[in-house]
C-alpha cells in the first residue's frame, strides 16, 4: 500500500479552511451540535449509525425525554428501552446502548471517560463511536471515519474509487489527522460528516456547490469522464447515469431485505412491543401474525428466530413463551 499512497499534496492544505468556512455557512442546526453532554451525544451517534437524520430527530428528542440521563437509562427495564427504539430499526443498538449506560453507572460513577482508549472498552463502542464521543463531547482533536467522512476524504485525496480496505482506512485517518486544524477537531469532524451528507453524496455528488471541487481528485476524474462522454455522444452528463444505476441497486437490496432473517427479527420484536409490559405470549400465537399460512412445520424456524433474539438480549424465552426483557 505504501508505494501507492498518494502523498499529502500542498493543495490539500487549503482543504481545512475551505471546509470549515463552508460548514460555518451551510452546516445544519442539529440538536446534538448544541450539547457537549456525552450521554446525549452517544444517544445521537448510536441512532445516526444506521438511520437518516430526519428520522432520528423526533426519536432523539423522545428518547431523551423518557431517559434524560445515563442513570435513568441504566435503571430502566430493557423492554422499555426496546419499546422506545421503535421505528429506528437495528434493535440491538438499544440493548447495547443500555449496556453501556449500566457500565458507566456501575464502573465509572456515572461519568463518561474522556479518552478514546477508555471509551473503546465500553460495550458496543467501536472506533467511530468512541472517537465521536471523545471529539463531540470532550472536544478532543481525534480522527475517526464513518461512511460519509470516508467518502469525502477518499474522493478528495484519492479519486472516485470507493475505499474499502483496512489499509485504505489507515491512510485516510492519517490524511484526516494531518489536515485537522489544531484545537478545531469538533468542527473538522462535523464538517466532514456534513459535506458527505449534503454535498459529497454517494450516488449524486453535488460537485458544482462543493467548496473542495477545485482541488478534488474525484471531481477532476469525473469532469474528464463527462467531457469525454459528451464529446463522444453529445449525451447528458454522467452523474445522472451513475445515480440511476445506484438507485436500482438500492431498490434491489430493499427487495432482498423483506423476508430476510433480519426482517423477521424486527417484525417479531414489533409484535412483542404491542404486548403489555412483562407479559409473556406463546410463540405459536405470534407465528400467524408473522407469516401467512403459518403451520406446525414453521415452529422450529420460529423457535430458532426467538433463540437468536434471546441470545442478543432482545427477548426473554422460556420454553415456548416469549416477552421483551
Ligand atoms: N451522522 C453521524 N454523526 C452525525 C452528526 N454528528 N451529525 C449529523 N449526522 C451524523
Amino acid at each position: 500500500m505504501g508505494g501507492e499512497t498518494a502523498p499529502l499534496l500542498p493543495m490539500l492544505t487549503t482543504m481545512p479552511s475551505q471546509l470549515l468556512a463552508w460548514f460555518a455557512a451551510h452546516g445544519r442546526d442539529l440538536p446534538w451540535r448544541h450539547t457537549r453532554d456525552p450521554y446525549q451525544i452517544l444517544v445521537a451517534e448510536i441512532m445516526l449509525q444506521q438511520t437518516q437524520v430526519d428520522r432520528v430527530l423526533p426519536k432523539y428528542h423522545a428518547f431523551l425525554a423518557t431517559f434524560p440521563s445515563v442513570t435513568a437509562l441504566a435503571e430502566a427495564a430493557t423492554g422499555e428501552v426496546i419499546r422506545h427504539w421503535a421505528g429506528l430499526g437495528y434493535n440491538r443498538r438499544a440493548v447495547n446502548l443500555q449496556r453501556t449506560a449500566r457500565v458507566i453507572v456501575a464502573q465509572h460513577q456515572g461519568a463518561f471517560p474522556r479518552e478514546v482508549a477508555a471509551l473503546r472498552q465500553l460495550p458496543g463502542l467501536g472506533p467511530y463511536t468512541a472517537g465521536a464521543v471523545a471529539c463531540f463531547a470532550f472536544e478532543q482533536d481525534v480522527v475517526f471515519l464513518d461512511t460519509n467522512m470516508r467518502r469525502v476524504l477518499q474522493r478528495t485525496h484519492n479519486g472516485p474509487a470507493v475505499a474499502t480496505t483496512a489499509a485504505g482506512d489507515r491512510q485516510l485517518l492519517e490524511v484526516s489527522a494531518a489536515l485537522l486544524p489544531v484545537g478545531q477537531g469538533w468542527a473538522w469532524n462535523q464538517a466532514l460528516i456534513e459535506l458527505g451528507a449534503l454535498v459529497c453524496r454517494a450516488s449524486s455528488p453535488a460537485c458544482p456547490r462543493c467548496p473542495l471541487r477545485a482541488e478534488c481528485r474525484a471531481h477532476a476524474a469525473w469532469r474528464n469522464d463527462d467531457e469525454t462522454l459528451l464529446a463522444a455522444m453529445g449525451a447528458a452528463p454522467a452523474v445522472p447515469l451513475r445515480r440511476a444505476a445506484e438507485e436500482r441497486a438500492s431498490y434491489r437490496s430493499s427487495e432482498r431485505f423483506v423476508g430476510s432473517n433480519r426482517w423477521y427479527r424486527g417484525r417479531l420484536i414489533d409484535l412483542l412491543r404491542a404486548q403489555p409490559p412483562q407479559q409473556p405470549v406463546l410463540l405459536s400465537m405470534l407465528g400467524p401474525q408473522l407469516r401467512e399460512n403459518f403451520g406446525p412445520a414453521d415452529m422450529a424456524w420460529l423457535q430458532q428466530l426467538a433463540t437468536g433474539l434471546a441470545r442478543d438480549g432482545l427477548l426473554v424465552l422460556a420454553g415456548e413463551w416469549v416477552r421483551l426483557p
